[in-house]
């Protein structure tokens, strides 16, 4: 799919409600598991969500962090301020910011404690290269947090994963209707001996 085509059917699909489901209580677990691993691991860290969608993840946060920035096409970013906004927490608003750009095109001289590729990774045209790209923007010491929803190309991608990341934790939830997602820790092996 062209680069323009993509954007626009991502941005039609938001405008259209097709993606609030990611909003129930049916995908809470791998919400609650990122944001959990991040409390733990980085507690009141800074963190990038790449593909950040309508800030779902941002929400479960619940302002936990020194510094947010979400990543996406123009309406899920749309959604994600207006969201953010009507919890009208200010404080927590000065440190939030949701950014309007592709995953492939995305640049920044700012360091974060960890990178979250919550349900996206799988959309950047060359995911390994995609995860490379990210690390570099993590702080020392930082950590990418991804999750996944379980297919079988998604357990190729995690086997290809795991031949260049050190995988610090990993789990798998699943939901009363059988719906699988595999979230890991994952850092940059050049750091971890020192984790
Ligand atoms: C399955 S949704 C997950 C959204 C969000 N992370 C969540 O869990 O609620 C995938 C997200 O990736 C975004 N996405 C896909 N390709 C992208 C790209 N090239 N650049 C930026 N965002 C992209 C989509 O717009 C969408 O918001």
């Amino acid at each position: 799919m062209f680069r323009l085509d993509r954007e626009r059917r991502w941005n039609a699909e938001y405008a259209s409600g097709t993606w609030r489901r990611l909003g129930t209580l049916d995908e809470l677990a791998h919400q609650a598991m990122l944001s959990s691993y991040f409390a733990r691991l980085k507690p009141g860290g800074s963190v990038l969500d790449v593909g950040c969608g309508e800030g779902l993840f941002q929400q479960e946060l619940r302002g936990c962090y020194s510094r947010y920035m979400g990543i996406d096409f123009a309406e899920p970013v749309r959604l994600a301020r207006a969201r953010c906004d009507a919890a009208s927490d200010a404080p927590c608003a000065a440190r939030t910011e949701f950014v309007a750009v592709d995953m492939h095109d995305f640049v920044t001289h700012e360091r974060f404690d960890a990178v979250v590729f919550n349900e996206s990774l799988y959309y950047y045209d060359d995911p390994l290269r995609g995860l490379a790209r990210y690390t570099e923007f993590l702080a020392p010491q930082g950590v990418l947090l991804v999750s996944m929803h379980t297919k079988e190309r998604t357990e190729r991608l995690w086997d290809r994963i795991g031949e260049r990341y050190v995988v610090v934790d990993a789990v798998t939830v699943e939901n009363c209707h059988g719906v699988q997602w595999m979230i890991k820790v994952l850092a940059p092996q050049t750091d971890s001996a020192s984790r």
